[in-house]
């Protein structure tokens, strides 16, 4: 096997939260740790591929030879993703909040003890995933993950469609689990041919496991 399977290729990865201000000093954000994207993007790499990680907010340090775009909102996130295009494959790992407040303040929000609390009024974020699947640049491998309770598989097989990716990588986030936060990920792969059943693996492995299936995939297609 080549040692840099994917040199020469450009691989978009998203990775951690995004975080919504409310204020100046208040933000709408959720527990997305960063690791499964940041995982990932350091295996491609490592693998040859030129690699733009755009993250959210994480206490982790850039993986070696990646470039790192910091940004906070979904609409950051959305820009630094297009911005960075064109790319031969996007895998969206990031847990973007699905709503930020409608009218930031620009300044602090202040507590007063004779009146009620602020209501914050939400509007929904761009669909990072979806919109880059739709793009008229669109990376030939578009790759997203779905964290759901439930019934999995079925649910993330309508994610597939309705995002227009190629692949979806599903893990179950049902209470009792420690996918979030956790080292350990128990995933599905499903794409146009079905669903791929992985065994509990780290966070490394899977990012290892899901690297190798690219660079089938992109080998498989050459000279298509
Ligand atoms: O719709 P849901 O959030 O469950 O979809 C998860 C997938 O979509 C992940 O790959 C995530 O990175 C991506 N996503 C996105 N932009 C959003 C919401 C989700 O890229 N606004």
């Amino acid at each position: 096997l080549p040692k840099q399977p994917l040199k020469g290729r450009h691989v978009l990865v998203t990775a951690g939260p995004t975080r919504e201000p409310i204020d100046p000093v208040r933000a709408i954000t959720n527990h997305s740790s960063g690791r499964q994207g940041y995982a990932i993007a350091e295996v491609l790499a490592e693998a040859g591929a030129r690699v733009t990680l755009v993250s959210g907010p994480t206490a982790l340090p850039a993986p070696p030879g990646c470039t790192r775009i910091d940004v906070e909102t979904a609409r950051e996130m959305l820009a630094a993703c297009e911005s960075a295009l064109p790319a031969d494959a996007a895998i969206c790992v990031a847990a973007v909040a699905d709503w930020r407040v409608r009218e930031a303040s620009a300044t602090k929000l202040k507590k007063r003890p004779d009146a009620s609390p602020p209501t914050l009024t939400l509007e929904a974020n761009p669909d990072i995933l979806a919109t880059l699947a739709a793009h008229i640049e669109r990376p030939s491998l578009v790759i997203g993950f779905a964290a759901e309770t439930g019934d999995v598989v079925r649910e993330a097989t309508a994610k597939r469609a309705r995002k227009g990716c190629d692949w979806i990588v599903a893990n179950d986030v049902s209470p009792g689990t420690t996918t979030f936060g956790g080292a350990r990920n128990q995933v599905d792969v499903i794409d146009e041919n079905g669903c791929e059943v992985w065994p509990e693996l780290d966070k490394h492995a899977v990012a290892r496991r899901l690297v190798a299936r690219m660079v089938e995939w992109f080998a498989s297609r050459k000279g298509q």
